[in-house]
């Protein structure tokens, strides 16, 4: 944008979204967070623009193309704002906007996110590096699972292994062997979405808080292949179908051979010496040095505590997990608390925007709700097998989606009393879901190693859709068509989230600059038509 704006002569404007730092729409209202909702922020937006930018006195609306520009929840904000309000937004760059993440979208995507990170996985260093070497790097991950529920049931010495291969803090419990297996598989998704071709604090900064603590440059292929020897070829074996979660592991020549049926496991060889259950365990190093590009980024930790965030104590990562932070415009108020009600507010208010509007809006994004289903590197499965669809989560969990964040017992935070929308039906209504034909103008920016392309607005196998023209411009980029009203997809095979967005850099394979100059292009375009109509 920065770029951008310098060659178009633009003037640009942030908006803070209503609920973030110091945009509270009134600290009083009795409704207190009812109104964090994408509709009402878009209305900001609108109202913003025109009065602050078109409007001169009372009488005159100045005639001025205005493009909007978002990533990932902005994004989605961006798409919607061009499709709700084409009267004052001229085009938009919705980057990796996942806008058909929804449950009416694809009611069957509901491990899509886990298999792009699983894809991300089995590529090699893009895009430099076309090696031919095997890559086992998912394989052995997937092995390294049920090896911690082994090790964690047998008994101390098993347990007392993991708490020195992990370098845990303080030593681990029978009761914790599910921690542990979630703390290892926590930092893919981040590693994923963080694949940018520099080193980057921009997806760790969300937790951490510090500009220096960075990620290297594709850190997924980097836990992988230079921060541990998790690629290589370590001597696990799979014999069975790793489709349907039945298959046994050979854990090279320790003796230990596990059979894995659906969330189960049964030993069907054990070590015999204590060399030999070392041996076994010596997958986990190269694990614990993987996952360390993440919990230890800021190379100071002397152990680690299993809490989902790096370099923090458990209430730091709580805390800043949910965003809690003081509000400067609360401040006043939160001194005179009268109730109890208000107190509840004002601890939702803190929070910021984004846990009321999914309450609120009822955001559904499904494509992030089932892993190890068979088509991904995590274990075990998170739903009963047979669970293919949304409706049957839905039934796994009996019935809907009302989580403990939406629980609004007392009706403190203003979230809907209604049943729930399980569904995001009003999604569905409010925005058309997947009906956007005859919308225009808008692009839609997707990096194929970044989870969220799984619910972006692109064609998978255009071959299969005689509608979509695909071209690819150059290798790792490709073009389609939506329509022809300048509703354009991009398909970036070496993008992560947004990357498209970020500064330009040496660094850049081409085909993220080429995405950027394609943008530039259609930006031109939209400009022109804008003034040759008014
Ligand atoms: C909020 O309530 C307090 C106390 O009742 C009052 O002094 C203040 O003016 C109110 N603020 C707004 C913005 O309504
Ligand atoms: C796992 O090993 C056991 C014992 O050798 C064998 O009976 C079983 O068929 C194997 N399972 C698979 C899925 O290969
Ligand atoms: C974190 O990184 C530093 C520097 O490389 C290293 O000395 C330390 O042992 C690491 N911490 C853990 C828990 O592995």
């Amino acid at each position: 944008m920065w770029e951008l704006a310098e060659a178009f002569n633009a003037l640009i404007v942030f908006m803070e979204h209503r609920y973030e730092g110091e945009s509270i729409p009134s600290p009083n209202i009795t409704d207190c967070m009812a109104y964090s909702s994408s509709v009402q922020a878009l209305a900001d937006y609108a109202n913003f623009i025109e009065r602050h930018l078109f409007r001169q006195g009372t009488d005159t609306v100045l005639a001025r193309p205005v493009i909007a520009f978002g990533g990932s929840y902005g994004g989605m904000l961006t798409a919607w704002m061009r499709m709700k309000y084409p009267s004052i937004i001229t085009g938009g760059i919705a980057a990796s906007a996942p806008i058909w993440g929804f449950p009416l979208n694809f009611p069957n995507k509901i491990d899509a996110a886990f298999q792009v990170i699983q894809m991300s996985l089995d590529k090699h260093y893009p895009p430099t590096e076309d090696s031919e070497e095997e890559n086992y790097c998912s394989t052995n991950l997937l092995a390294s699972f049920p090896l911690i529920q082994y090790l964690a049931s047998e008994g101390a010495t098993g347990r007392n292994m993991l708490s020195e291969v992990f370098r845990l803090c303080s030593p681990l419990q029978e009761k914790d062997a599910s921690d542990l297996i979630s703390w290892v598989q926590t930092p893919w998704f981040d590693l994923a979405e963080g694949s940018f071709p520099y080193p980057s604090s921009y997806i760790p900064f969300a937790l951490t808080h510090n500009e220096n603590a960075k990620l290297p440059a594709w850190p997924l292929q980097s836990a992988c292949w230079v921060q541990s020897r998790l690629a290589k070829d370590l001597g696990v074996d799979f014999s069975g179908d790793l489709s349907v979660v039945k298959y046994n592991i050979t854990y090279g020549k320790s003796g230990l051979v596990l059979g894995v049926d659906w969330n189960k496991i049964t030993v069907i060889g054990a070590p015999e010496t204590p060399e030999q259950m070392y041996d076994a365990a010596s997958l986990l190093d190269e694990v614990r040095d993987a996952v360390a590009i993440w919990y230890n980024i800021t190379n100071d930790l002397l152990c680690y505590d299993l809490v989902p965030a790096p370099n923090m104590g458990h209430n730091d990562a709580v805390d800043n997990f949910f965003g809690l932070r003081s509000i400067t415009g609360l401040s006043a108020v939160s001194r005179n608390l009268a109730s109890d009600a208000e107190k509840a507010c004002f601890e939702q208010m803190s929070k910021g925007s984004w846990e009321a509007l999914c309450c609120n809006e009822e955001m559904n994004l499904i494509i992030t709700d089932a892993g190890g289903l068979g088509r991904d590197f995590l274990w075990p499965p998170s739903h009963p097998r047979g669970t293919t669809s949304y409706s049957d989560v839905l039934r796994n969990r009996g019935g809907d989606l009302a989580g403990t964040v939406c629980n609004d017992l007392h009706g403190y935070f203003g979230f809907p009393r209604d049943p729930p929308d399980s569904w995001s039906t009003a999604y569905d209504i409010i925005y058309g879901g997947r009906r956007i034909q005859s919308h225009s103008n808008i692009i839609f920016s997707n990096g194929m190693l970044d989870p969220w392309s799984a619910a972006g607005v692109y064609v998978a196998d255009p071959t299969k859709n005689a509608d979509h023209i695909s071209d690819v411009l150059v290798p790792g980029l490709s073009l389609q068509k939506i329509n022809d009203r300048d509703l354009v997809a991009l398909i970036m095979d070496y993008g992560g989230h947004h990357t498209d967005l970020m500064f330009s850099s040496p660094l850049d394979p081409p085909s993220i600059s080429k995405a950027r100059e394609i943008e530039k292009e259609y930006i031109a375009k939209w400009v022109d038509q804008f003034w040759s109509k008014t």
